[in-house]
């Protein structure tokens, strides 16, 4: 089954094309990566598939229905939820928190959705706190639950919004550079814990500049560059894509920038 269906779309500022013409498909149960240089496109894709902005040309279509046109919040309520390049949490307000948050977004269907709307607002709020107990529990951060967000290390800063997004019950879930600035360690729990949403039924499209990271966890890769998709396939074939190695890795460089 089709999860995200990106149609042609086309994303242009002033005389630049950000993204020309982009078309691929990500099924449900994947993890979809989208690789490339800086200024190559990839955030203004995921700005156009989340809703930020409309494509100039094109549409995109999430699980059997088109959404380009609709706003963040109707995309995010109806399944697809994103997390951002830069870190973006409530600094002064704690783990727990923020967590909370992301129930605001509550959709139905998704993992962590079974709490949704119930009757009552105590019984409700009892809910979401327990919920919000067993998402950090699933990411690794129980023990951080009363801490303030600022205060977090980087690497569970990003948990903490892996966390966040995943209150709000994705079917689909965006994350932007998630192990940006993280170092070997941190960066390996992430993965851990990306892949560990995925096996729950998360199908998950993310944006990565660590090639080691996307080799290890994506089933299949696209490959923008100057905004056009040059390559797509899995990490074996994008690894031996001529395109690819001359364009992204700079010819003879390796994989582990
Ligand atoms: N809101 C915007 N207004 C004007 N230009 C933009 C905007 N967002 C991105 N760009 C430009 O589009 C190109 C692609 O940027 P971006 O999608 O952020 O690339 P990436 O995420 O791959 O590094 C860059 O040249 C960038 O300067
Ligand atoms: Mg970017």
């Amino acid at each position: 089954m089709t999860m995200l269906d990106i149609r042609d779309i086309t994303k242009r500022f002033g005389g630049l094309v950000a993204n020309d013409s982009i078309a691929f498909t990500v099924e449900a149960g994947q993890i979809f990566a989208v690789i490339g240089p800086n200024g190559a496109g990839k955030t203004t894709l995921f700005n156009m598939v989340a809703g930020t902005f409309p494509p100039s040309e094109g549409e995109v279509a999430f699980d059997g229905a088109v959404i380009s046109g609709r706003s963040v919040a109707e995309i995010a309520q109806s399944g697809l939820v994103r997390t951002y390049q830069l870190v973006q949490l409530f600094k002064q307000m704690t783990v727990a928190e923020n967590v909370m948050v992301g129930f605001h977004r509550v959709t139905t269907g998704g993992v962590f959705s079974a709490l949704v709307r119930p009757p009552g607002v105590r019984r409700q709020e009892r809910e979401i706190r327990e919920k919000t107990a067993e998402i950090l529990e699933f990411v690794g951060l129980s023990h951080r639950a009363d801490v303030t967000a600022d205060l977090l290390p980087y690497g569970e800063q990003r948990l903490l919004e892996v966390a966040r997004a995943l209150a709000a019950g994705p079917k689909l879930l965006l994350l932007d550079e998630p192990a940006a600035g993280l170092n070997t360690e941190e960066t390996a729990e992430l993965a851990r814990v990306v892949r560990k949403v995925n096996e729950n039924g998360v199908t998950i499209m993310l944006i990565e500049h660590d090639m080691g990271l996307v080799m290890q966890i994506a089933h299949r890769i696209a490959v923008l560059d100057f905004g056009r998709k040059i390559a797509e396939g899995t990490p074996e074939e994008i690894r031996a894509h001529p395109e690819v190695i001359a364009a992204y890795l700079g010819g003879t460089e390796g994989y582990d920038d």
